[in-house]
Formats: structure tokens, sequence, C-alpha cells
């Protein structure tokens, strides 16, 4: 039977997640709160926040929620600030949330688009402007970016969302640099495709796991589990001297 590591420097600490409701970012919440992080998340879903929240608490562990739409700045610097008087300033920062809806390119107009850059990129953007002075102040502090791996593959049929996430591990390469002598580490974490509700509601089907099962090295499907795994490595003390880098978590998938 597998078994997964304990961080002794996660215990205590004051974790910040976007998108911590469902899917992957419920996964890095629940990691969190099995390391004895304390544990503030920001997302839109009422019911899913709430459930989460109320399970987690039950057994122990220490999760808040402010409900919020990233794409608003000022409201998810306001629920930032929220979670921070609960908690403490978050030392360690996980920019989960974004949404892959599909579009063609010649259908995107510039609204779209621009509801697609803040849906997918600008509130990490600010959500570490937000935290950053907590962290300084701290003496150091772990950023993750999730990236993903749909560009680095060429996928298409949602080319305002890869631009995005594109942008995503410039932005994380470039914080690195400011953040550094602050001993923030920053880095991207890049799932490959991965098996969450919101991916098996709208787009599993046998013919699409067959051919991703031909194009992964590793054949088993992947779980949210193994990326909240790197993203509590990254976050600990254990990974103090990587920054400015990309985590694959995408079984080999070329
Ligand atoms: N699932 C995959 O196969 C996959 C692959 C590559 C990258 N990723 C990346 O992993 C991250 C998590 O993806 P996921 O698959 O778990 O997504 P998901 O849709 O399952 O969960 C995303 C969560 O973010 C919340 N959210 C979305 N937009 C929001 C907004 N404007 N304001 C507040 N909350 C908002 C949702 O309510 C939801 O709880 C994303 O950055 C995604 O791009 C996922």
């Amino acid at each position: 039977m597998p078994q997964f590591a304990t961080y002794p420097s996660l215990a205590g600490k004051s974790v910040l997640v976007t998108g911590g409701a469902s899917g992957i970012g419920a996964q890095i919440v629940r990691a969190f709160a099995a390391q004895g992080s304390k544990v503030g998340f920001l997302d839109v879903d009422t019911a899913g926040s709430t459930a989460l929240a109320d399970e987690l608490n039950g057994e122990g562990a220490a999760v808040g929620f402010e409900l919020c739409d990233l794409r608003d700045i000022e409201a998810t610097k306001g629920a930032i600030a929220a979670l921070a008087t609960r908690y403490g300033p978050a030392t360690v920062l996980v920019n989960n949330a974004a949404r892959d809806d599909r579009h063609g390119w010649e259908t995107v107009t510039p609204d779209y688009f621009d509801e697609r850059i803040a849906t997918n990129l600008k509130h990490m953007f600010f959500a570490i402007q937000a935290v950053a002075p907590g962290m300084i102040a701290a003496g150091g502090g772990a950023i993750v970016n999730m990236g993903s791996n749909s560009w680095w593959e060429a996928g298409g049929g949602m080319p305002a969302y890869t631009t995005a996430k594109a942008a995503v591990h410039g932005m994380t390469r470039s914080f690195a640099r400011d953040l550094g002598p602050h001993r923030i580490r920053v880095n991207t974490v890049v799932p490959g495709w991965i098996m969450t509700d919101r991916q098996k509601e709208l787009w599993v089907t046998e013919a699409a796991i067959a051919k991703h099962r031909d194009r992964q090295c590793l054949k088993d499907l992947i779980e949210p589990a193994y990326v909240a795994r790197m993203v509590l490595f990254l976050a600990s003390d254990d990974a103090a001297m990587c920054t400015a880098n990309n985590y694959m978590v995408e079984a080999g998938s070329i």
C-alpha cells in the first residue's frame, strides 16, 4: 500500500488556495488540512465550499473560505484580507482557479478574450501582489501557480485559455526573480489530464481516454491527489532551493 509524506514545515502554516471548492483545488485544500496547515480558500461555489469546509472542520481541521468572483480584483483582495485576519497572513499561496471552457478561435470577441484572461490569469497576479508583503515580513514564502500542459502539447479548441495558461509560466519566472531575494519561491505545477468531476462531466469519453493513455508513458489515469502531492512538496521547506520552474504531473504525456 502506498504511503505518502508528512511535512513538518507545513504544520500550522497559513495557506491560501484559489478555486478550492472542487476539482484539484479541493484536493489541495484537503492535502494541506491533513498536514495540519490553516487553510483559507476562495471560490464562487457556495454549496461546494460549505460542504468541504464543514467536512474538514468536522475532522478537526482549520479550514475556512470566502466567497468571491476572482474576476473582481477588489473583491478578491478583500477576501484575501478577510482570510488573513482569521488565519494570519498566508505564507503559502496556491493560485489554482481557472476554467477551461472551449471556444473556436473565429468566435472570440475582445470582451470574451478579456474574460478568459480575467478567469485564467489576472487574479493570480493580483493574489501574488496581495500576499507578497506578508511573506516578505515573515522572511519567506512559497507560491505555486497552476499551469497546464495543454499548450505544451499544442492543444487546440480553447486558444484564449491556452494563451492565458502559457502566460502563467512567464509570470512564475518573473515573480521568482523579483521575490527570490526575500526567500519567496515561485513555481508552476503543470497538470496533465486530471480526472476531476468537471472533466468527467464534460470531456471524458472512452475514445478520449484511450487516446490519452496512448500519449501517457504511464497508463493510469491521473487523479487530483497526485497534483496536490506535488503542491505540498513545493510549499514545504523540503523544496527550499526549488524556484522559477515547472513541475509536471502528467504521467509523461508526450
Ligand atoms: N483538470 C485538468 O485536466 C487540468 C489540466 C491542466 C491544468 N489544469 C488546471 O488546474 C487548475 C484546477 O483545475 P480543475 O480541473 O480542478 O478545475 P475545476 O473546474 O474542477 O475547479 C475549479 C474551481 O475554481 C473555481 N472557480 C473558477 N472560476 C472562478 C472564479 N472566477 N472565481 C472564483 N472561483 C472560481 C470553481 O468554482 C471550482 O471550484 C486550473 O488552473 C486548471 O487550468 C487542470
